[in-house]
């Protein structure tokens, strides 16, 4: 059975002290009330080792929101994917569609990033999707093919059972405007029907696909009804442990 996962992405957000004080807090939250789901936070670079050290690590994972496309060395400011795994970190983001417009990270650039991670044992998590455009001119699928194609067709099929897909159309991102589920539902079913082709209907159906943009606990149980939303990437509301709590509490009845 794949896994169902509620991960919270902080992107560029909280102090040190604020980002420890959240992590304490839901770690407090779900200690008292365990999650039914796999539950992860990526946090910024700075905030990792810390945040490992205040979270119980069998209830939270810890991820990071990137890492480099290089090993090591003449990079100054980067950090590379065997620096995220020293901290403790488990998981990284990686495709996300603000690292592809403001840091013009291309698919080639992600296929470099992705083979780093999974080499330092890190599991990655993937983000696919569409710009409004794209989607008025009806082209997701095309696009979402090509972003799977581009950067993880190289993989093994044991290499992607780390990996883990988040589908965030990107006029869903901090818009408010959230997909509806059955516009979640068509692309996930899309998006393993493309991994069922390359890698095999079994590595397909292991495959856990989160859906990302705009979700919140007011939508979170629509979304997660559906059979190929195996749980939410979620920015904006895994800020404050209520509305994130919220969001996992979805899987519970
Ligand atoms: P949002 O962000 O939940 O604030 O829309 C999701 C994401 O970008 O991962």
């Amino acid at each position: 059975m794949r896994k169902k996962i509620v991960a919270g992405n902080w992107k560029m957000n909280k102090t040190l002290q604020e980002g420890v004080a959240l992590a304490k807090d839901l770690n407090a939250a779900l200690t008292a009330d365990k999650p039914v789901c796999d539950v992860v936070i990526c946090t910024p670079f700075i905030h990792l080792s810390s945040v490992n050290n205040e979270i119980d690590k069998s209830i939270i994972g810890l991820g990071a929101e990137n890492c480099a496309d290089k090993v090591s060395g003449a990079y100054t400011g980067e950090v590379s994917a065997a620096m995220v795994k020293s901290t403790g970190a488990d998981y990284v983001i990686l495709g996300h569609s603000e690292r592809r417009a403001y840091y013009g990270e291309t698919a080639a650039i992600l296929k470099e990033k992705v083979n780093l991670a999974l080499a330092n044992d890190l599991k990655v998590i993937f983000c696919i999707g569409e710009v409004l455009e794209e989607r008025e001119a009806g082209k997701q699928n095309e696009v979402v093919k090509e972003q799977l194609e581009g950067s993880l067709f190289e993989l093994s099929a044991e290499q992607l059972s780390n990996v883990v897909l988040a589908y965030e159309p990107v006029w869903a991102i901090g818009t408010g405007k959230t997909a509806t589920s059955e516009q979640a539902e068509d692309m996930h079913a899309f998006i393993r029907g493309v991994i069922a082709e390359k890698f095999g209907a079994a590595v397909a159906e292991e495959t856990s696909i989160l859906y990302g943009g705009s979700c919140k606990p007011s939508n979170a149980k629509e979304l997660f009804s559906k059979p190929n939303v195996d749980g939410g990437l979620i920015g904006g509301a895994a800020l404050e442990v209520a509305d994130f709590k919220g969001i996992i509490d979805a899987w519970k009845n």
